[in-house]
């Protein structure tokens, strides 16, 4: 692994993966809002809010103008919103999630082919929140679900590489913070918070560093999946 790009590398599984490819002797691009806390002569950091989707292109010619080839691209950064009822649920928040989740990637994605810079692996975090429909799960589940076909699309626009939706399963996050925490989210009202917090509680959920390592070990098994397709780390052989 030579060159990779990390969308959401200031915490978490982008946090994770950017640390681990570091260690693996790759160089690493990426961008988030609070900035990568890795200091490492071959990090290239790029402080950007993928919200505000008309400065994701100029963002990208300062961080990756120049660069000859991705071995890999990891579109990682996304936000959860709410655990709540989608009737209850502005349509203004919805935007700023699909904005975050499923529109920057498309950005990202189109900035990529418009420079024609060679991408040997794309992975756009996804989440079984894409396929499960469980209550509450309102605009971060369409978000996924969007991001899903965003890969599926895409894949036949870019023939020279492969794309991959990849749900992490659940780890040890920020995310988790706030749908582990009984007065943010009501067990009672949104029965799948439940197993969340079995898998916590018992220690069934890896750190950020871990299940980055295990995505990274996925890789070559990844791509004997169709181009475009969905795969979940849990199910993956
Ligand atoms: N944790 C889980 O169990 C789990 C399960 C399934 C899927 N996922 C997915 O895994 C990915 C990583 O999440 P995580 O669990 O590692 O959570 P996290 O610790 O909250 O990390 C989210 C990352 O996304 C970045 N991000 C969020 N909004 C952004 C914005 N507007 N502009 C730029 N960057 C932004 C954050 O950076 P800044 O805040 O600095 O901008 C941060 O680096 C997400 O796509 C999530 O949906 C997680």
């Amino acid at each position: 692994m030579s060159n990779a790009f990390v969308t959401g590398n200031s915490s978490g599984l982008g946090l994770g993966l950017t640390t681990a490819l570091l260690a693996d002797g790759a160089t690493v691009y990426g961008c988030s809002r609070r900035g990568c806390p890795l200091d490492h002569h071959d990090l290239h950091d790029q402080h950007l809010d993928l919200s505000k989707l008309e400065q994701v292109s100029a963002a990208l010619d300062r961080l990756l103008g120049g660069v000859e080839r991705l071995d890999l691209v990891v579109l990682n950064a996304g936000v959860l919103g709410d655990i709540r009822l989608l009737s209850q649920t502005a349509l203004p928040e919805i935007y700023e999630i699909m904005d975050i989740n499923l529109w920057a990637n498309k950005l990202i994605l189109d900035w990529l082919i418009d420079n024609a810079l060679p991408v040997d692996q794309v992975v756009l975090i996804s989440s079984g929140a894409a396929v499960r429909g469980n209550k509450g799960w309102g605009a971060y589940a369409l978000s996924k679900a969007g991001l899903n076909m965003l890969a599926q699309l895409y894949a036949h626009e870019m023939p020279e590489s492969h794309l991959i939706a990849l749900a992490p399963g659940l780890v040890d996050t920020a995310m988790q913070d706030y749908l582990c925490d009984p007065e943010q989210v009501e067990v009672g009202d949104f029965p799948s918070i439940e197993k969340l917090r079995a898998a916590r509680d018992s220690g069934e959920m890896p750190s950020a560093e871990l299940a980055a390592r295990q995505i990274l070990q996925l890789l070559p098994a990844l791509k004997r999946h169709p181009s475009g397709s969905f795969a979940d780390v849990r199910t993956i052989v």
